[in-house]
């Protein structure tokens, strides 16, 4: 099958968080199935200057621009998977990330700029750009390519259309006046289609129009149908329930193996922990904080917004760290107010608290390996990424029931532990009580070593290594007409 796998963000051209990761592991994963999957980008200068050979293949004109647009191709690195650049210099060539600039806000323009990415790719799809391959699927991947589907849904010869829902609570909301800007046709509007409460809704493109919906667990799928996670749109995911499924992340098993991590001087495995801690002591000294192999490592990593439950690691921290040989190590960046709350924490905590306020691959890294315990109390978690590379780096998570992390971690009560299929420790409601005496409850564990390990040679060696998704994802790209299926 042909593929095109459109996304705002991929690993290791451009990464905000998980959709990077997936982005840049789930094609080349569909390639080892033998798939022809291409993936298509804006062209951000971190893009173009990520690939080695970029060859400009086509110029297209489209709405929202005046301008026209460059197509260039190249290789997603490391891999045999081919890339397209949408390469629009007064949209996409600027510093900051693919959404905001440098001073944190959002672009004032992004109705624009993702309006132009999804024309680019409707006329890819449609193989009007005067490039030699056209897709039997074009597979769309939240708000910024939700316009796509709804465009594609008017014309009578198209490839079949999927959406993925990464995360439901980034919708895509502008000003209604873009519809115009951006050329949309007058009969996609209403609230059956673009329309939300007076707004231009991007994801609702996505979700109104794919063939198929998907979303990143089964857990989050059923969700995303209720009002308390639906964020408005869970009447139209109940009306669409039928197209709607939900396929389980997978982890890219060559960057996430601790067994040969680039970033850990010594490697091991569920037969050989050492070097886990090495891994401690390298984690210690890169934060700062005191070297003690004796000491039990918090570790988290994210980006630090409401999403996460960040504010309730910071409510429950105070009533566990004093007088305690434990450690909290985090990376992460985000909303002002959580960023200024862990630096606060690290000043009340300075040798018990390391903490590195900003982007950072090696630390995110370093965290997954040398920490013993992962915090990742989410309010909701559409799948997540970092509780499952912290199960494959020995490190126990502790989460919340809710979306991936449900559907990824089996909590340590006694009959999980033995019948051998606990991983870590889940609590419910989204209280720091309850994240406290969960964290708690894994403190205690962890001092009966031969229980812990148990612990841990479960996560590291269960498989969430990509094929077995990506699998699932084929079988959906072949259930649809365009694709071959019998309609
Ligand atoms: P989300 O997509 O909601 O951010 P995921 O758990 O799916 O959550 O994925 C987050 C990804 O982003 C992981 O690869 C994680 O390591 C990475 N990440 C998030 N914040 C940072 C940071 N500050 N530094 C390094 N990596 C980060
Ligand atoms: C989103 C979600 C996260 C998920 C990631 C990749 O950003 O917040 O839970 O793992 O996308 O699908």
């Amino acid at each position: 099958m042909n593929i095109l796998f459109a996304s705002s963000e991929a690993h290791p051209l451009i990464k905000t968080g998980g959709l990077g990761d997936v982005s840049g592991s789930l094609p080349p994963a569909l390639k080892r199935l033998q798939q022809d999957v291409r993936l298509i980008l804006p062209a951000y200068p971190a893009a173009k200057s990520a690939i080695r050979r970029l060859t400009r293949v086509a110029e297209i004109t489209v709405p929202g621009t005046r301008t026209p647009v460059a197509i260039l191709q190249g290789n997603l690195p490391g891999t045999r998977v081919p890339v397209y650049l949408v390469d629009s210099p007064t949209h996409f060539e600027r510093a900051g990330d693919p959404y905001r600039a440098t001073d944190g806000r959002d672009w004032q323009d992004n109705a624009l700029r993702f309006g132009v990415f999804n024309h680019a790719l409707v006329a890819l799809a449609l193989g009007r750009a005067g490039v030699d391959w056209q897709p039997d699927i074009l597979h769309c991947n939240d708000w910024q390519t939700g316009l796509a589907p709804a465009l594609l849904s008017r014309e009578a010869t198209r490839p079949a259309t999927v959406f993925t829902i990464h995360n439901l609570s980034y919708q895509g909301l502008f000003a209604p006046s873009y519809a115009q800007d951006l050329a949309l046709p007058g009969e996609l509007w209403g609230a059956g289609g673009l329309e939300f409460w007076g707004h231009l809704s991007f994801i609702k493109g996505g979700i109104a129009f794919a063939d198929r919906i998907t979303t990143v667990s089964p857990t989050y799928a059923r969700e995303i149908q209720t009002p308390a996670l639906g964020h408005g749109l869970d009447g139209l995911l109940r009306h669409r329930a039928g197209a709607l499924s939900g396929i389980l992340n997978g982890i890219d098993c060559t960057t996430w193996d601790p067994a040969r991590d680039p970033y850990l001087d010594q490697p091991y495995s569920a037969d050989a922990l050492d070097g886990k801690r090495a891994a401690k002591a390298a984690l210690q000294a890169h934060l700062g904080l005191p070297a003690d192999p004796e000491a039990v490592v918090l570790g988290h990593v994210g980006r630090l917004v409401e999403q996460k439950g960040v504010d309730l690691v910071l409510h429950a921290l105070p009533a566990i760290l004093p007088g305690r040989n434990v450690q909290f190590a985090v990376v992460g960046s985000g909303e002002r107010a959580l960023e200024e709350g862990l630096r606060q924490l690290a000043r009340t905590y300075p040798a018990q608290v390391g903490l590195h306020i900003g982007y950072s691959e090696q630390t995110a890294h370093l965290i997954e390996a040398g920490a013993d315990i992962f915090l990742m109390p989410s309010r909701f978690e559409p799948c997540g990424l970092n509780q499952m590379y912290s199960l494959r780096y020995g490190t126990p998570p502790v989460v919340r029931h809710t979306g991936g992390l449900a559907d990824t971690v089996v909590d340590a009560g006694p009959e999980a532990r033995a019948r051998g299929d606990a991983n870590g420790f889940v609590f419910g409601p989204a209280d720091p009580h309850q994240l406290g005496a969960t964290i708690e409850r894994a403190l205690t564990l962890y001092q009966d070593k031969e229980a812990w390990q148990g612990l841990q040679r479960r996560g590291m060696t269960q498989d969430f290594c990509w094929e077995h998704s990506a699998r699932q994802y084929l079988d959906l790209y072949a259930s649809l007409p365009q694709a071959g299926a019998e309609p």
